[in-house]
């Protein structure tokens, strides 16, 4: 295969999805969908890929800073496709050869499909993708002659009651060698309906060249999908979200109801976990083996390593859990903490950049932060880490074996020693001596009723 160049058209203004984000940068399985192109895009080992951007480009061109096959090509007014086309094309510096052009909001196109476009008919100076739709609301309608020959699109805009019947519509994929595309996109006129240069005129200019364009029609037609409503966007999102819990459930991994399981893109489980229904995972979050994660728990970034358990509405952040680690229900682990081995965190507790070592417990009702726990603590009910002097964060230190009672505040800087024993209710202003007990306790009194 000789090397092709592409030409992502990327530079729209996000008008239907009313958003102030670049259409490409929306997620679809926490991934933006400009990756998914770029995936389907690289399996054909270009020369180069131009990316014609434009609204909200600065995002998008921050998130892919450093990728060596990118130009990026600045469309500074949104005239239409095959403006954007042109753009692409001349920063793309070629004067022979082929070029694919597609559009940066069809994320599931499959490599395969654009192998098969760049084989067919391969001296035919214009192919381009085709799908059969159901409901072909939205899209560009083909139109063949009586014989089946392409001979043009109509965009549903400037399509007649007959055409908008069409249900054989226009990809926005094609593949063109780049002497036919140069002279074709500079004759394209402005479309009287929307006054922009359709890159779909493409067709009838081929026609009038004397020659008629080649098509391809994809076999599953999810795959050309645009996401151009907030609704494409969510139905692609399910897709998705299928197509990979059905790669987790291969892979060994139990779901109790996979509808309503949520894993990003670039998430990894071990075999033999189980996810109840309305679990949540996201980023970079890898579980191990047999980590079991009860219903609506939402990890973002963990790491969690073999047979831990997560308790039902645990919600956690960039952590990491060693094996065996009980957690909730309903707890939440902020950035930074890490919950050692066989370590247990009840209901209510909130740790933030906290460290709780192997076989600690800190079963309800507290807030740790900033703080380093050693091997065995026993932390009480309603244990409250003073971390924050209004200005500035303290660590308080806990040694190993050391016990916490109930209703205990920690007034950091501070550091209870091995093996220290901290009466319920006191207030830790002091570090504890290792094996000491402190208490800050006012005495009780019983005093009789009605009198002071
Ligand atoms: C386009 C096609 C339509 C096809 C559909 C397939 C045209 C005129 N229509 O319609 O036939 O069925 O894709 O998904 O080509 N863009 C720019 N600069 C612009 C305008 C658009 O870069 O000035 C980019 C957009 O960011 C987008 C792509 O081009 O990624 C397509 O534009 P969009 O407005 O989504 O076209 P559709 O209406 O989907
Ligand atoms: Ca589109």
């Amino acid at each position: 295969m000789k090397p092709i160049n592409l030409i992502i058209l990327a530079a729209g203004n996000s008008t239907r999805l009313k958003s102030r984000v670049n259409k490409v940068m929306h997620p679809i399985a926490g991934r933006p969908m400009i990756d998914y192109v770029l995936t389907a895009a690289r399996a054909l080992r270009p020369r180069k890929i131009a990316l014609v951007v434009g609204y909200g480009r600065e995002a998008l061109q921050e998130h892919l800073r450093g990728q060596r096959d990118l130009v990026f090509a600045v469309q500074k007014t949104r005239l239409g496709t095959a403006h954007a086309a042109r753009i692409g094309l001349e920063a793309l510096k070629i004067s022979g050869g082929e070029v694919i052009i597609l559009n940066g909001d069809v994320p599931l196109l499959d490599s395969r499909t654009l192998k098969k476009l760049i084989k067919v008919e391969p001296s035919n100076p214009l192919a381009l993708l085709t799908a059969v739709l159901p409901n072909p609301t939205g899209y560009g309608r083909i139109l063949r002659d009586a014989v089946g020959v392409l001979r043009g699109i109509v965009e549903e805009k400037n399509a007649d009651a007959a055409q908008r019947e069409i249900n054989e519509i226009n990809a926005g994929v094609y593949r063109a060698q780049v002497g036919f595309l140069k002279g074709a996109l500079r004759k394209i006129k402005k479309d009287s309906v929307k006054g922009e240069y359709y890159l779909t005129e493409i067709v009838s200019r081929a026609v009038q060249e004397g020659f008629f364009p080649e098509s391809l029609t994809v076999q599953d037609p999810h795959e050309i999908l645009g996401a151009n409503t907030r609704a494409e966007l969510a139905f692609l999102n399910q897709m998705v979200a299928s197509a990979l819990n059905a790669r987790h459930l291969e892979e060994g991994v139990g779901m109790q109801d996979p509808d309503t399981v949520f894993i990003d893109y670039g998430v990894k489980i071990g075999a033999d976990s189980f996810l109840a229904s309305g679990v949540q995972l996201m980023g970079k979050t890898r579980l191990g083996k047999g980590v079991t994660l009860e219903a609506g728990c939402i990890l973002k970034n963990c790491q969690v390593a073999d047979g831990v358990t997560l308790k039902a509405y645990s919600y956690l952040e960039s952590c990491r859990l060693s094996t065996g680690a009980v957690v909730g229900p309903f707890a939440r682990i902020r950035p930074g903490s890490q919950v050692g081995e066989g370590a247990q965190v009840g209901n209510f507790v909130e740790l933030k950049k906290t460290k709780l070592g192997r076989e600690s417990k800190a079963n309800h009702l507290s807030y740790l932060g900033d703080s380093v726990i050693g091997k065995k603590v026993n932390i009480g009910a309603g244990t409250i880490t003073c971390n924050y002097d209004g200005k500035k964060k303290f660590v308080t230190k806990i040694a190993d074996g050391a016990f916490i009672g109930s209703d205990t505040q920690l007034v950091a800087p501070v550091k209870v020693g091995k093996g220290a024993y901290v009466g319920a209710g006191t207030t830790v202003t002091r570090n504890v001596p290792p094996g000491a007990l402190a208490t800050s306790r006012v005495e009780q009194k019983n005093l009789k009723k009605g009198k002071a």
